[in-house]
């Protein structure tokens, strides 16, 4: 009875994001989980949050690898960027599976935690203060690489559910 406006935007489908707005959604999204993990002393709020980083951290780097990564590459004739990065989430990878399914058991589990979140880090300022910049001023079409980087994460939220 209150809805009067019908044009009012549906939040179920935002806006398109251009492809270095996405992905910086993303980096923000998982810091700030990381954040709320340190701040909890619970052992279910923690494995959901590690859960939730898991899966935003796995699909967020596959939709890099899969799609932004080799445009980039190509754009750029890039020979150290992108190789670079595809290793760190080599090690991103390697401690989500050794927290994967795993009970949050102490101080191993919570230093696994803490070791994550410095290399995501890490990698998050090498690819917003040297590879976006550089993406941004290629050729690139970042609404076209956007949206269908945002069909992909889409698809694979729905399957990791
Ligand atoms: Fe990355
Ligand atoms: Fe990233």
């Amino acid at each position: 009875m209150t809805a009067t406006k019908t044009t009012a935007p549906d939040k179920a489908k935002p806006a398109p994001k251009d492809a270095i707005a996405l992905l910086k959604a993303d980096h923000e999204a998982v810091s700030q989980l990381f954040a709320e993990y340190e701040k909890t002393r619970s052992v279910p709020n923690k494995k959901a949050l590690v859960a939730e980083i898991c899966t935003a951290l796995s699909v967020h780097a596959q939709i890099e690898e899969e799609i932004f990564y080799p445009a980039v590459k190509t754009a750029l004739k890039d020979k150290l960027l992108v190789p670079e990065a595809t290793v760190e989430h080599t090690s991103v990878k390697d401690l989500i599976a050794q927290l994967e399914g795993v009970e949050p058991d102490g101080e191993m589990y919570d230093a696994k935690v803490k070791v994550l979140s410095e290399y995501v880090k890490h990698h998050v300022r090498e690819e917003q203060n040297e590879m976006f910049p550089k993406v941004k001023a290629s050729s690139l079409d970042m609404v076209e690489l956007g949206a269908r980087m945002a069909a992909r994460k889409d698809d694979l939220l729905a399957q990791a559910t």
